[in-house]
């Protein structure tokens, strides 16, 4: 049996196989931030990874990417959220969900005439509508984080992934260059790390084992962390209990000494790194198109599990057809990257073409 069709088990839950559908924005929701019939019917569409994780989901109404961001700010939402893990379940994946802040990415507009909120208002570009952080206002903040997590159980979520990559607040407090905070939580990579590691440890308390608790980690970004930051903070993650991270990096990756030459992406390869210095089980992500590259990737042992994002967005069987085997019927992407961000994955060129030819 191929590896990546093995099945694996992390705190004591079964994961049917290697596969994991990446966390992708739809942009599907308004300002209630509630689950609605198009997202019911994009998860529905989309089958067969043994991990599947809904998009990026604002634990506050001020933390928004987009005005149409899926929200888990308010009990509200919890019922379309039950939805969504009720599907990922009966398709025998594991349901998770990545909760998330927007801090100094969000603007007025996305938030619905809230201000942002930033680590560091001097990191900010002078125009930029936004108000730095008090102490307060990040504890309350990680209290969100907390309370969504808790309606992430509720709805039936058993992996909740916390964002700390891709330029988002997290990441804002880990960076050196959108942190210029002079108290506790900027200066010193420790103090940096305290936002992100006091979260973890405040999730867990309050959640326990009802569900994995895992972190999707920029381990290194141009502006952010190098990679032994990176692996520094992995490691402390895993100090205080975290088993299981998720590795990405959203800007230019510097030229790093330390990533193998292969025929795998960067970012799969920064994963495996993480893997092998701190032995934490790991998802990588990044350029995985083929199913072959995804078989090769498990077979190597590089990461544990894989997750793909755009293919699955331009084939949302693509995780079936890979584990029956048939390779040749994926409608493969060409990476366009239209699907990206705020246009819609109804824009796919091989999506569009795909229906016309059935018409
Ligand atoms: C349309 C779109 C939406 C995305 N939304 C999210 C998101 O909500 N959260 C996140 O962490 N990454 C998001 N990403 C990044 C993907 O999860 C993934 O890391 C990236 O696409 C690289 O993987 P791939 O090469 O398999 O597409 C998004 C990417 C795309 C193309």
């Amino acid at each position: 049996m191929k590896k990546l069709h093995t099945s694996l088990s992390i705190e004591n839950r079964n994961i049917k196989n290697r596969i994991v559908m990446a966390p992708l924005a739809t942009w599907f929701s308004d300002k209630s931030g509630r689950v609605n019939e198009k997202h019911i019917t994009h998860y529905g569409d989309r089958t067969g990874p043994g991990l599947m994780i809904v998009e990026a989901t604002t634990v506050s109404p001020e933390g928004r990417l987009c005005a149409e961001q899926l929200g888990i700010f308010d009990d509200s939402q919890i019922e379309g959220l039950k939805k969504l893990a009720g599907i990922f379940k009966s398709s025998g994946a594991l349901p998770g969900i990545q909760i998330h802040h927007a801090g100094g990415r969000s603007t007025v507009e996305y938030n619905h005439g809230l201000l942002p909120l930033v680590p560091s208002k001097s990191a900010m570009k002078e125009e930029k509508e936004c108000r730095e952080l008090t102490i307060e206002d990040i504890h309350r903040i990680q209290s969100d984080f907390v309370r969504g997590a808790q309606r992430a159980i509720e709805a039936g979520f058993e992996y909740i992934e916390l964002h700390g990559a891709h330029g988002y607040l997290g990441t804002q407090f880990l960076s050196p260059i959108t942190n210029k905070r002079e108290d506790q939580y900027g200066g010193s990579l420790e103090n940096r790390q305290r936002f992100l590691l006091e979260l973890y440890s405040m999730v867990k308390k309050a959640i326990g084992n009802q569900a994995i608790i895992s972190c999707r980690l920029g381990a290194a970004e141009k502006d952010g962390l190098t990679m032994e930051e990176g692996i520094d903070t992995a490691e402390k993650l895993k100090a205080l209990g975290m088993n299981t991270i998720h590795i990405s990096s959203a800007h230019t990756i510097p030229d790093l000494d330390l990533i193998p030459k292969n025929d795998f992406s960067t970012l799969i390869n920064m994963g495996g790194i993480i893997k092998e210095k701190t032995g934490m089980t790991v998802i990588g992500v990044g350029g995985v198109k083929e199913p072959g590259t995804a078989e090769a990737i498990a077979e190597a042992g590089i990461v544990d599990m894989i997750a793909v994002g755009k293919a699955i967005l331009c084939d949302p069987q693509w995780a079936q057809k890979t584990i029956e085997g048939k390779n040749d019927s994926i409608h493969v992407c060409i990476g366009c990257r239209r699907c990206f961000w705020f246009t819609t994955p109804e824009k796919c060129p091989v999506r569009i073409k795909r229906e016309k030819a059935q018409r």
